[in-house]
């Protein structure tokens, strides 16, 4: 199975300039996943509420997600994308996947980070799992990574992939999702961007780049750089994710001690 990222920097608020230029990118790719960062459309840094009301959209009718349901069904690949939603008079921090078949589904994300908490809603879809015959993939959006019941849920949930969309502006997750791969002998993708925002005269934000695939074993597949974009793939065997046996006396699920567990 092929799967990669594409690293990139999207001018804020500029959605389909964005969406032009990524899938200019993907135009050609042959690949059976491919991750995008968080927000990936729209960038990140809002300064009013009424840029994110303006931003958001609906899911599944809204441009991001026809655009991509359009090049999924001529690519024959499955994506996952982060965009801002508008479920009601509510905003979540999301994350699409789609299919070459369409639309399959949408993650909210649970931790909210920083200003975010000002103009989104935390996410109530849960940790989900979805079964692509191909692998089963589960998503987490960026700041999700500082909280391991988000991998372990995806993990104990049958996932073989974690398909993370991220801003990252903190310098530890890269080197975070070894571990979580490592403890939940999962594969995981990371979609980071790059660039600086500074909107509203608010103090900078520079993204850390580094998207990566790493693998059940810990071990970087390949990492990208801090400040350049990048579209690479990779072929993973899942069934690497499937097999949690460490040794012929311990099983990486099987030995948990829940009910020792503070929950
Ligand atoms: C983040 O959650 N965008 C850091």
């Amino acid at each position: 199975m092929r799967v990669g990222y594409y690293q990139f920097e999207p001018i804020f608020g500029a959605v389909e300039r964005n969406l032009d230029m990524v899938l200019e990118q993907l135009r050609d790719v042959a690949c059976d996943v491919v991750v995008l960062p968080e927000l990936a459309m729209t960038g990140y840094q809002f300064v009013f509420p009424e840029e994110v009301a303006h931003l958001a959209e609906d899911i599944p009718t809204g441009q991001t997600t026809r655009r991509l349901m359009e090049w999924a069904k001529r690519q024959a690949c499955y994506v996952v994308a982060g965009l801002p939603e508008r479920h009601g008079r509510r905003f979540y921090n999301s994350a699409i996947l789609i299919g070459p078949q369409g639309f399959i589904g949408a993650y909210r994300k649970t931790h909210l980070f920083f200003e975010e908490t000002l103009f989104f809603s935390p996410g109530d879809t849960g940790f989900q799992v979805w079964d692509i015959k191909i692998a089963k993939l589960g998503i987490l959006i960026c700041f999700d990574w500082l909280y391991p019941e988000s991998a372990r849920t995806l993990a104990l949930k049958g996932a073989d992939v974690l398909c993370h969309p991220s801003n990252l502006v903190l310098p530890h997750c890269p080197d975070a999702m070894v571990t979580r791969c490592l403890e939940n002998r999962v594969f995981a993708i990371t979609a980071n961007r790059i660039g600086e925002e500074a909107r509203g005269g608010k103090p900078p934000l520079r993204f850390i780049g580094k998207s990566e695939i790493v693998s059940p074993n810990g071990t970087i597949l390949h990492r990208a750089p801090e400040d350049r974009s990048e579209l690479v793939f990779v072929d993973i065997d899942v069934h690497e994710a499937r097999d949690k046996s460490i040794n012929p006396y311990n099983n990486l699920f099987k030995d948990r001690r829940p009910q020792l567990y503070l929950l």
